[in-house]
């Protein structure tokens, strides 16, 4: 009789994220995956899941998934870092299996595979990423399938080094590009979201049932989209979208984007929309969003990014409008509603919350453009 084998253990995973965004990606990973987080780094979340499937592309938050093949916290940042890297990408993992499982999750494409090496450097190394691309390459040598060809363009495999600091980790991507892009956000605007960050502020949101959720300086609609998504998988109906900007042009991008999550999606307010069963509305309204035609108290969440004063507006009008803004939110926030807001600099926000009642809940400092940013969630007290 032949013997039985057991499977060897699945091999860890981790999902590069926008740096500041790593507990909100560890709690999606946790609570949507049923995922086990070993490790979180700058930008890097490690985990185990018990079955490597094509549910690890629903994770919203994380900018891309891979397997993992090796990874150190003790680069040296000198040059004997090569030879590390060379070894351990030759010795440490069994690329067969790892080429398995990534057929698992995206079937291997007909005719010739094709491959790709991609090396990402931050910080300062006694080395080039150049050298460090060379060192993986030498060490991958023989490891893929001599028929397959290299492509540098929708290569079916591609194999990623990415080096931050003292850290760096070497595996197989699982998603692709769609993952941090989306493929419903085709209008974009000047300080539009990335939809990884809006999904962030989307969960920290907690959106229930028959909840009525606003973003009255929607953009081109990337947080509306992002919490349609949210809501899609638990079919929570009866919540109602609402999303507004001051520019025309704004409503038309979100208008196209979120028309692309589902046909009758979405309608200019007041017009009721014909909803399809199920479907989640979402109405669009020219406004301003500091004296909005809402009803007090008639609004349970919040969630916006409002103009930085750099890319969009002036550095000294930021505080009049943040004063403005948070008045109006307050006026129709339901007692016990929540606002989750991502602004450029946190003090003028503050300073127009500390004319309300509203506590503070949670803060999560990211990096938006290069530019520092925090996420800040509150909560409107029940009375
Ligand atoms: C940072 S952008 C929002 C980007 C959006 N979250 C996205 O992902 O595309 C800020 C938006 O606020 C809008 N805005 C500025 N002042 C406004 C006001 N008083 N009322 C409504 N919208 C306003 C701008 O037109 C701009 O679209």
């Amino acid at each position: 009789m032949a013997k039985h084998r057991p499977e060897p253990e699945l091999p860890p995973c981790y999902a590069i994220v926008l740096p500041g965004l790593e507990e909100v990606a560890a709690e999606e990973i946790t609570q949507d995956l049923r995922g086990d987080v070993r490790k979180t780094a700058r930008g890097l979340v490690i985990f185990r899941v018990g079955v490597i499937d094509r549910d690890i592309l629903r994770l919203r938050t994380t900018e891309d998934v891979f397997l993992f093949a090796w990874g150190t916290d003790q680069l040296t940042y000198r040059a004997v870092d090569l030879d590390k890297i060379q070894r351990w990408t030759a010795r440490e993992p069994d690329w067969d299996r790892l080429l398995r499982l990534h057929h698992a999750v995206r079937p291997r494409p007909r005719g010739r595979p094709t491959y790709r090496l991609v090396t990402q450097m931050s910080g300062k190394h006694g080395y080039l990423r150049k050298h460090a691309h060379g060192a993986l390459t030498k060490g991958l040598a023989g490891k893929l399938p001599a028929s397959w060809r290299h492509a540098e363009e929708n290569a079916s495999v591609e194999v990623w080094l990415t080096i931050e600091g003292n850290t760096a980790v070497c595996g197989v991507r699982l998603s692709d590009r769609t993952m941090r892009h989306r493929t419903w956000k085709v209008e974009h605007l000047p300080a539009s979201l990335r939809p990884t960050l809006a999904a962030a502020m989307v969960r920290l949101a907690g959106t229930g049932p028959g909840q009525v959720v606003v973003d009255p300086m929607c953009g081109a609609g990337t947080l509306l989209g992002e919490q349609v998504e949210a809501l899609r998988p638990y079919q929570r109906q009866g919540v109602r979208l609402l999303g507004g900007d001051v520019e025309r042009n704004a409503i038309r991008s979100a208008a196209i984007n979120l028309r692309r999550l589902g046909p009758k999606r979405c309608s200019l307010w007041p017009e009721s929309g014909e909803d399809e069963p199920g479907a989640i509305p979402v109405f669009l309204a020219r406004w301003d969003g500091t004296r909005l035609p809402l009803g007090d108290a008639s609004v349970d969440r919040i969630v916006s990014n409002p103009p930085f004063g750099k890319q969009l507006g002036e550095p000294e009008d930021i505080a009049p409008l943040y004063r403005r803004m948070i008045h109006e939110y307050d006026r129709v926030l339901r007692p016990g509603g929540r606002v989750v807001l991502l602004v450029g600099e946190l003090a003028p926000l503050r300073a127009a919350i500390r004319r309300t009642a509203w506590k503070p809940i949670r803060q999560v400092a990211v990096r938006v453009l290069g530019q520092r940013a925090v996420v800040s969630v509150w909560r409107k007290p029940e009375q």
